[in-house]
């Protein structure tokens, strides 16, 4: 990624004061891109990969703290394998690609999901990109993998059982903080802006209990054709939302 300059001014019409601290993305329509075009479904999300590194650099360079990718969902290991196989080596080949890239723009990279369900390999490039990144305060670049939100707070309240039962933790003075600091997303504020990519209108299992309040903006574009401008014409609309949080 060769981002120029890092941290640069968001453009003109977006409001420096009123950006999304918090990003969440929900990639979807790969897979019609490259039917569309009579091509592999690999090719599809190769061309994704590239909006990946777009709207990475858009989003460093408009100053958003936090973005979070949903790249690969419990669900989808349920894809035939070598759409899965292919999906984990291009993973793998982004982590090892943009890793430099990442520490030019100063962004650290996090992972929620279930990492250990990953391949040898991808567990490995992440391990070695996360390690690089940790000490970057640009950005935080968050890839969802093998993630679900259902899976997410069964873990959580797993968790909450046990500290529970083994007398650390008062079962009545549990609340939303506590839930929140179980969660994988634990210290990462909510998302403030959810966009989902290629006309369906669904949450899919991301990030179920940290969108409570998130403004959700849903287009038909097909993840691979989401460009820099439509990017930032929703962050615009974004800004002209007025947010309540369930008061007047
Ligand atoms: C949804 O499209 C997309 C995915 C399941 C994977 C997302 C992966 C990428 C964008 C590329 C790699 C990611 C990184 C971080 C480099 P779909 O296959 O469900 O599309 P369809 O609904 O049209 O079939």
């Amino acid at each position: 990624m060769s981002f120029s300059p890092p941290g640069s001014a968001p453009a003109p019409e977006l409001d420096p004061h009123r950006m999304p601290l918090h990003v969440a993305v929900i990639m979807d329509g790969n897979g019609r891109w490259a039917r569309r075009r009579l091509l592999n479904r690999l090719r599809g999300h190769e061309a994704g990969a590239e909006t990946v590194r777009r709207i990475v650099r858009a989003s460093r360079e408009t100053g958003i703290a936090y973005l979070t990718l949903y790249a690969f969902s419990t669900e989808n290991w349920q894809r035939p394998t070598t759409e899965v196989t292919g999906l984990m080596g291009l993973l793998e080949r982004f982590l090892d690609g943009e890793a430099a890239g990442l520490m030019e723009n100063n962004i650290r990279l996090r992972t929620i999901g279930q990492r250990q369900r990953l391949p040898a390999g991808v567990r490995a490039a992440l391990e070695r990109a996360i390690e690089a990144t940790a000490a970057n305060d640009g950005m935080t670049l968050i890839l969802a993998l093998s993630y679900g939100g259902r899976d997410e707070i069964v873990a959580m309240a797993r968790d909450l059982a046990r500290e529970a039962a083994a007398g650390r933790l008062d079962a009545d003075r549990i609340d939303a903080h506590t839930v929140a600091a179980h969660l994988s997303t634990a210290g990462i504020p909510d998302p403030d802006l959810l966009i989902r990519t290629s006309g369906e209108m669904r949450i899919s299992n991301f990030l179920l209990w940290q969108i409570a309040y998130a403004e959700i903006f849903f287009t038909d574009t097909l993840w691979p054709d989401f460009s820099r401008e439509e990017f930032l014409s929703i962050l615009g609309a974004y800004q002209r939302r007025e947010r309540r949080f369930g008061r007047v």
